[in-house]
Order: structure tokens, then C-alpha cells, then sequence
């Protein structure tokens, strides 16, 4: 984690506000406007992530509930066995759930999470995801939505760390180590 490295801009904040609310207006037309959405986020790379979309929600009935769930450590590998390192603190039973993912890399963390919650039997289960690395999937899945597909580079920002720092960068870059 010592190794020098600078951030190349990858996904500007403007082009991701602009993402999300293309992605809100799909959201509304899948869950029901008279129906109370639950919106759980995955800490803790999801903060930002869903903080932007409850906020493009604001004419919807939203709770917020947050799930911790962590696999890669300060690692770039995913160890591919996934802590709850929290749960929710409310019931999803015979709800509306949408569950926020700031990127699906493997795929272990959201579909471990989804298979977790559907046990619960919510009424509708959604997943959002902003970043999606399809060439890195080694589990079978795909979120409902996602907002960008992106190639296989270590990035970093908009919440996602890499050992624990650039979460707060407020665009998405990719990491490109230098020496
Ligand atoms: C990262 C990221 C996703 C997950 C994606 O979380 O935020 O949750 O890895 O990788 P996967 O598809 O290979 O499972 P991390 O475990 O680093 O925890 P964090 O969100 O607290 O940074
Ligand atoms: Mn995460
Ligand atoms: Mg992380």
C-alpha cells in the first residue's frame, strides 16, 4: 500500500449526476409510487453513492438503511469471503428494497448480500450499482441497474477507497502506480 500512485479522472461528478437521474427515473417506474422504498446502502463504499440517489428521490416515500459488508480489507484482492460486519436495523419482510452498491467487481459481496436479504422475503428486491466491471465477474451476477460498465482498472473515489483513502474525491478515477 506504500507504492506511489496519482489519480487519472476517469467519470466526472457532472457525468455522474447525470447518471443518476437517468437511473432515478428508472428506479420510479419499477417500484410503485404510492409504496414506501427502502433504500440500503453497503458501507461503506455505497455512501456517497446513496446519499445523490435518495436525494434525486425526493418525491418518493424513502427510508434509509445501511448493511455493512466488507471483502477486500485494505487489499486490491478481493478475498472472496464476505463479512456482515452490520446488519439492517429494520425488516425488509414484504417490502420495497433497493440495495446500493457502489461496484461489482467479483461480484461475492452483492450477490452474498442479495442471496442474505431475499432470505428475508422482501416483497420487491432490487440492486444498483454505479460501477460494473463485468470482465472481473466470478460469480454469476448482474445488478438490475447500473450506471456505468467500466474495464478492469483499480479506481477509486465518489466512496470507493483504496486502503481506506479517496473516498471523498468527488469523481471517479483509476489509480496508476508511477516508479
Ligand atoms: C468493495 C466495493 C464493493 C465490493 C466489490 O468493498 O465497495 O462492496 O468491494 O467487490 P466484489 O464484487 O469483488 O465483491 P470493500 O470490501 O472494499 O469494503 P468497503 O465498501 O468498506 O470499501
Ligand atoms: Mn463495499
Ligand atoms: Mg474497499
Amino acid at each position: 500500500t506504500s507504492r506511489p500512485y496519482v489519480i487519472d479522472e476517469m467519470i466526472s461528478a457532472k457525468e455522474i449526476a447525470a447518471r443518476i437521474e437517468a437511473l432515478c427515473r428508472e428506479i420510479r417506474k419499477t417500484f410503485p409510487s404510492d409504496e414506501r422504498l427502502v433504500v440500503v446502502g453497503l458501507l461503506r463504499g455505497s455512501f456517497v453513492f446513496i446519499a445523490d440517489l435518495v436525494r434525486e428521490l425526493a418525491d418518493r416515500d424513502v427510508e434509509v438503511d445501511f448493511l455493512e459488508a466488507s471483502s477486500y480489507g485494505d487489499a486490491m484482492e478481493s478475498s472472496r469471503e464476505v463479512r456482515i460486519l452490520k446488519d439492517l436495523r429494520g425488516e425488509i419482510g414484504g417490502r420495497n428494497v433497493l440495495v446500493v452498491e457502489d461496484i461489482v467487481d467479483t461480484g461475492y459481496t452483492l450477490s452474498h448480500v442479495v442471496n442474505l436479504l431475499k432470505s428475508r422475503l422482501p416483497k420487491r428486491l432490487q440492486t444498483i450499482a454505479l460501477l460494473d466491471k463485468p470482465s472481473r465477474r466470478e460469480v454469476d451476477f448482474r445488478a438490475d441497474l447500473i450506471g456505468f460498465d467500466i474495464p478492469d482498472e483499480f479506481v477509486v473515489g465518489y466512496g470507493i477507497d483504496y486502503a481506506q483513502c479517496n473516498r471523498n474525491l468527488p469523481f471517479i478515477g483509476k489509480v496508476r502506480f508511477i516508479e
